[in-house]
């Protein structure tokens, strides 16, 4: 059956091939299919409670409804381009299969209001998968950071040594970005879950539609304020893909880290034979393509979030078939994130770090001259003239070429005369980040507490 059957009874010719093929979308919402049957299904049953369909019908619709469900997952069902879209894929093949019942089923519906409730029981799942998968990442991360807990490492600004940190706690930094996805999908959830359906095509319906009952039936929360804004709003897609795009940043960010900490330059982490590969020409390379890719699918997720505003910027109410260019972006950021979320899960647990490449890495670069700053200080110094006093010790240990706590206490005293032997206890790597030992601080005591506190937040995912 051709769409000129189903719609085009107003229409002398049938759609121009070109046309037809133009304005398809079967080949990609039909990824909505379950979604589409689980709505038809809904909005059956609540026609049958409020009277437009009887019994027999609505057990007809029903079952072929389930018909087709097993032909779709048995990759029997038979999509058809002519027939545009997902939508009206299932409704022809739900006439074929039942008849008169099949016909009925549209009733007060349009596929305005049932493309927005696909998308969200979609959008829905998606965003279940997601915080699913961030969930065991997050896992994973924590494991790690328990056992780094106390290795130190050079911790970094504007990519200088800075001062040294637990690489627990730097694992620990990852998490809290992670988090933050996790919650910003969860928020976003409450969004989304609004039931659109019993708005029809812009207006609403002449019927005396029970909306909250095929909401609840959905697991709808509730069901949406305004026929106009339903039919037309995408917010929710670009929310998701928005969180889907800042968790692709976030992602890229720790990948970045883990190409570098992989480099021959740091060998801070080896990142296992399994998730490297090799070079078709340099028999010696080891290169961390899975972190590179993950660093280079966040294009996408930006991309993608970049594509849904500017398709939604401009639109007047209510549908336009422009929206019908919202799915494939949709899909790529779920299916991006979901990828990059899976490999990193099954990467994490299997990296090892180099303790001594990293305590040696953090012993470059003076990074504890703040500590000597702050030694200063607690001797009655005011902090603008320890950090003068500590450059210059800075500049004699360059001119030496010394580390800062390579120097003699002499020397020191030379340049301060505060200064007593027991400075070299805060001149260590060890004395330097056990002294941060404060809330959100890199000791390896609030590394161990903020592994079990966000042990205790995973716990209520
Ligand atoms: N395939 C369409 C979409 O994805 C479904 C809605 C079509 N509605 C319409 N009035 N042409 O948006």
């Amino acid at each position: 059956m051709a769409t000129e059957k189903l719609m085009r009874g107003r229409f002398d010719s049938g759609t121009n091939a070109t046309v037809e093929a133009f304005s398809a979308s079967e080949h990609f919402d039909r990824r909505l299919a379950h979604y589409d049957i689980a709505g038809s299904t809904a909005h059956a049953r609540m026609l049958n409670a409020i009277g437009v369909i009887n019994d027999t019908d609505c057990e007809a619709i029903i079952g072929g409804l389930e018909a087709i469900t097993l032909e779709i997952n048995e990759d029997r069902f038979e999509w058809r381009s002519q027939l545009e879209d997902v939508h009206m894929n299932i409704e022809a093949r739900l006439t074929e299969l039942v008849g008169e019942p099949g016909k009925k089923l549209h009733t007060a519906r349009s596929r305005n209001d049932q493309v927005a409730t696909d998308l969200r029981l979609f959008v829905r799942d998606a965003i279940d998968q997601l915080c699913t998968d961030i969930t065991a990442l997050q896992g994973a991360l924590l494991t790690q950071a328990e056992s780094e807990a106390t290795s130190i490492m050079p911790g970094m600004t504007h990519m200088q040594a800075a001062q040294p940190v637990t690489c627990g706690h730097h694992l620990l930094a990852w998490n809290a970005m992670l988090e933050r996805d996790w919650q910003r999908l969860g928020d976003c959830r409450r969004r989304v879950n609004v039931s659109p359906l019993g708005s029809a095509a812009l207006a609403g319906t002449s019927f005396p539609i029970d909306r909250q009952m095929s909401a609840q039936a959905l697991g709808f929360d509730s069901v949406s304020t305004n026929s106009l804004d339903s039919v037309s709003d995408r917010d929710f897609v670009i929310e998701f893909c928005s969180g889907c795009a800042l968790l692709g940043v976030h992602l890229s960010r720790i990948a970045e880290e883990l190409v570098l900490w992989a480099s021959q330059s740091c060998r801070f982490v080896d990142l296992g034979d399994a998730f490297c590969t090799g070079s078709s020409i340099m028999p010696q390379k080891k290169n961390p393509d899975v972190a590179e890719l993950v660093r280079g699918k966040s294009g996408r997720a930006i991309g993608n979030l970049v594509s849904l505003l500017v398709l939604m910027k401009g639109q007047p109410l209510a549908y336009n078939r422009d929206n019908q260019e919202d799915k494939e972006p949709l899909f790529d950021s779920v299916d991006t994130a979901h990828a990059c979320l899976q490999v990193l899960v099954a990467m994490v647990p299997n990296m090892k770090f180099d303790r001594e490449r990293m305590r040696k890495a953090a012993q470059r670069g003076h990074t504890t001259a703040t500590d000597l700053a702050d030694y200063l200080v607690c001797r009655g110094m005011a902090f603008r003239d320890a950090h003068e006093a500590v450059g210059k010790a800075v500049r004699l240990a360059e001119a030496c070429q010394l580390e800062l706590p390579d120097l003699s206490l002499e020397q020191l005293r030379n340049i301060c005369e505060h200064i007593d032997s027991d400075v070299f206890d805060v001149l260590t790597l060890e004395g330097s980040v056990e002294s941060r030992n404060h809330t959100g601080g890199t000791a390896p005591r609030q590394v161990r507490e903020a592994v079990a506190a966000a042990r205790q937040a995973l716990a209520v995912h």
